[in-house]
């Protein structure tokens, strides 16, 4: 696979990866140069590929209970699916996304990664897939009654939902809570998160009934 000149990464992004920042750096190239030759990404993502890609997404990482089983709905290029394999060595994410292009994408970088005992890439659409992991997680996939809904065949009960949200859903918090609370969710909660040095976004986190 190709890559291309990717901007450095920044200061956070060491506290974040640690000792796998170079498979980081790797995976921003494939984004970078591949991704954005397919249409993975917009052709400007570029050159914001660390703050408003894997950046954004590791805010997730720290978040993730130890040794937990992940699926990234609708994960497109790996986001965040990929920074949280990446950033969190002992989860085992697996990658859900409905578009053909996209897996193939997905498995070329698993492959060029060597990341194949940490990840798995399904085709799939989620409401139809049935699995029983801790955590499912998206991010620009679907409004997040319709996301709690494909999870619930996803997540074991007591499982997490954790989204990241855009700014609407944010400033709809109310309505969004009051809404998955009365479909059975607990401890539902849209808060902004930030991880040091890094940007804040609004998650979304529920708990499956
Ligand atoms: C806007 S992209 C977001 C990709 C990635 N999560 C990100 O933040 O960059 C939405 C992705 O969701 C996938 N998708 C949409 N509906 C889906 C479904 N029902 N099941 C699985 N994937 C779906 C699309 O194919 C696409 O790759």
């Amino acid at each position: 696979m190709s890559t291309a000149l990717v901007p450095p990464a920044p200061p956070a992004a060491s506290a974040v990866f640690g000792d796998r920042l170079g498979l980081a750096e790797a995976y921003a190239g494939l984004l970078c140069g591949v991704g954005v030759e397919r249409g993975i990404v917009g052709p400007r993502e570029g050159e914001r590929v660390w703050e408003r890609h894997l950046l954004n997404c590791a805010i997730l990482a720290p978040g993730l209970p130890r040794d937990a089983r992940v699926t990234d709905v609708g994960s497109g290029g790996g986001l965040p699916g990929i920074v949280l394999a990446l950033a969190r060595p002992d989860v085992r994410v697996t990658l859900v996304d409905s578009m053909a292009r996209r897996v193939a994408f997905l498995n070329e970088v698993v492959a060029e990664l060597a990341l194949d005992s940490s990840i798995a890439v399904v085709r799939a659409r989620a409401e139809e897939l049935r699995r029983s992991d801790d955590v499912v997680t998206a991010r620009a996939v679907a409004d997040p009654v319709r996301l709690a809904g494909w999870s619930r065949g996803l997540l074991r009960p007591g499982g997490e939902l954790q989204v990241l949200c855009g700014e609407a859903v944010a400033q709809d918090a109310v309505a969004v809570r009051a809404e998955l609370t009365k479909r059975g969710w607990r401890s539902v909660s849209i808060e902004p998160v930030a991880l040091e040095g890094i940007n804040v976004s609004p998650v979304l986190r529920a708990t499956r009934p």
